[in-house]
């Protein structure tokens, strides 16, 4: 089988996988605040806290995200649709349409995010075309708010069914 073929397959199985949604923000070299819309984002390790994403090489963001050393990945609600465009749109300013502050730890923290992990980089591994940063979590605020699903290119909300099975139980 082709590299080609593997990797058209890849991109369906990958596709068809579900995931949340979320913004990875951080600061550049003039403390301008940048940011990306992000689905490789996951969970690493409870003792110490530790999350993880992967930044693609072709972001323009990416020596950015290396030198600052610190970041805050915002878990989306599901109300925060139109984030998800604004962040992974070129030549938009992309903070223009949201409501974001500096933290205490002097990161871009945007408003109604379900959860925002504020972490410092633990540790950047070279992997394929992508960089992978591990976080130390160093701050958690958290929203009680359903989160926004991403699956087979689509983004939405999760159906009300899902939830009244939920209750059921
Ligand atoms: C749902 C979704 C998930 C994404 N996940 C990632 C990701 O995990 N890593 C990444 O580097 N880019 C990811 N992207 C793409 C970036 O958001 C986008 O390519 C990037 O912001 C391009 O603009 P830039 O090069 O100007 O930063 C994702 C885009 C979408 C819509």
């Amino acid at each position: 089988m082709s590299n080609e073929e593997n990797q058209q397959l890849f991109k369906e199985a990958m596709g068809n996988y579900p995931t949340g949604v979320t913004v990875v923000t951080t600061t550049d070299h003039e403390g301008k605040p940048v940011g990306l819309t992000v689905n490789s984002f996951a969970s690493v390790s409870l003792d110490p806290l530790m999350i993880l994403w992967s930044i693609d090489h072709k972001a323009s963001s990416i020596h950015t995200f290396k030198e600052s050393a610190k970041f805050a990945v915002h878990l989306l609600a599901e109300d925060q649709q139109e984030l998800v465009k604004q962040f992974s749109s070129r030549d938009v300013d992309r903070f223009s349409k949201v409501k974001w502050g500096f933290s205490d730890n002097h990161l871009p923290v945007i408003e109604d995010a379900f959860a925002v992990f504020e972490c410092e980089t633990f540790q950047t591994v070279e992997a394929g075309d992508h960089t992978i940063l591990i976080g130390s979590v160093i701050n958690i605020t958290t929203e009680k708010k359903n989160p926004l699903l991403y699956h087979r290119r689509h983004i939405g909300a999760i159906p009300s069914e899902f939830y009244a099975q939920l209750d059921k139980e």
